[in-house]
């Protein structure tokens, strides 16, 4: 009996492991509003992935973003070690009120030949139900992370 309920658990076990590395192993998605919101909320969550090492947890931020963030950067990202990062990177910025409430979330996603002059990042800015404005390749966005563009244009992460 002991036996039998511990090859159960083993197999219940590899099994869950194996459907969370699918999960992360999941196609990426095409430079799209919706299609990145499915990925980064159900295909593979963000709020699995880590943060950079230099900067975790909920941290006070600047203006346009609001005062406070958390960032979660996907895999491709995080073994990314020097700018430019690994096409297929993905940031993930959660923005709150000074009451420390979600309000927005903010997404870079690197895909290769999508905008190859600003550094191929597809930018997108989301509500809470998912409805992203602006996205693409907005000026704005591009314009403020352009004075980092020796970063990557990735305010948030020093690479060592
Ligand atoms: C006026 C400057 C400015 C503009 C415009 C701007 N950002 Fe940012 N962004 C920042 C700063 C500063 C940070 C550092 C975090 C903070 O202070 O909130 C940041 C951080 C981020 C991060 C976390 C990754 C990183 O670079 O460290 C994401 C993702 C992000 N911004 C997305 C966007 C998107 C999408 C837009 C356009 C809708 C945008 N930003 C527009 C200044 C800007």
């Amino acid at each position: 009996m002991k036996k039998f309920v511990l090859l159960t658990a083993t197999v219940c076990f590899v099994l869950m492991m194996s459907a969370f590395a699918l999960r992360a192993g999941a196609p990426l998605p095409k430079a799209n509003p919706n299609a990145l919101w499915q990925y980064i909320t159900k295909t593979n969550p963000y709020k699995n992935w880590k943060p950079w090492p230099d900067h975790k947890g909920i941290q006070p931020g600047r203006a346009p973003h609001g005062p406070f963030h958390r960032v979660f950067v996907n895999d491709i990202a995080l073994s990314s070690t020097n700018p430019p990062v690994k096409y297929g990177s993905i940031i993930v910025k959660e923005n709150y009120n000074k009451k420390k409430q979600l309000k927005i979330i903010t997404v870079m996603y690197k895909v290769k030949g999508y905008n190859p002059k600003d550094g191929d990042w597809f930018w997108a800015k989301y509500n809470l139900q998912g409805k992203a404005k602006p996205y693409g390749k907005p000026k704005g966005c591009i314009g403020c992370h352009g004075t980092r563009a020796k970063n990557d244009f990735i305010v948030l992460h020093e690479f060592k």
